[in-house]
């Protein structure tokens, strides 16, 4: 069965959406099967998000994503990698469909609750940087 990497952002777990945003994934026909909260550090976060380094939100980008804690999840279902990004929506909420996660729960493209590996070659490398020697069963 095939494995994503989600994290619910700290503007969500600020937000008592933990439970929602859990709950959504459970009703899509994902099964947890890791969770932890982590406040990341500005490193944890700018070293996640390498590949947007040159982007012009990089900087707010890791800031937001350092400002508090949040929850690292590995979720496991059926075609997991674009299962979740479709019960995420859009990037941008403003374009997310109603009943997505980021439509339901994100205020802005720029603090939008949710993340979700994009590749299943970046899930791995995602579920490895974040659950280091874990067994995920
Ligand atoms: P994510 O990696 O967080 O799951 O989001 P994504 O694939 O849907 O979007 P991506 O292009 O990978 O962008 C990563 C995160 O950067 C922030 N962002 N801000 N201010 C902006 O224009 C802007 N664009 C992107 C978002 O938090 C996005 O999730
Ligand atoms: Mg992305």
């Amino acid at each position: 069965m095939e494995k994503t990497f989600a994290i619910i952002k700290p503007d969500a777990v600020a937000d008592n959406h933990i439970g929602g945003i859990l709950a959504m994934a459970e009703a899509a026909g994902f099964k947890i099967r890791a969770a932890q909260m982590k406040h990341l550090t500005r490193k944890e976060a700018e070293g996640f998000y390498a590949v947007h380094a040159e982007r012009p939100f990089f900087g707010e980008l890791v800031e937001f994503m350092s400002e508090g804690p949040c929850v690292l999840l590995a979720l496991e279902r059926e075609d997991a990698v674009a299962k979740w990004r479709d019960v995420m929506g859009a990037t941008n909420p403003a374009n997310a469909a109603e009943g997505t996660v980021r439509k339901t729960y994100a205020k802005s493209v720029g603090r939008n609750c949710a993340h979700g590996s994009d590749s299943k070659e970046n899930a791995a490398i995602e579920l490895a940087y974040f659950f280091p020697g874990t067994a995920l069963l």
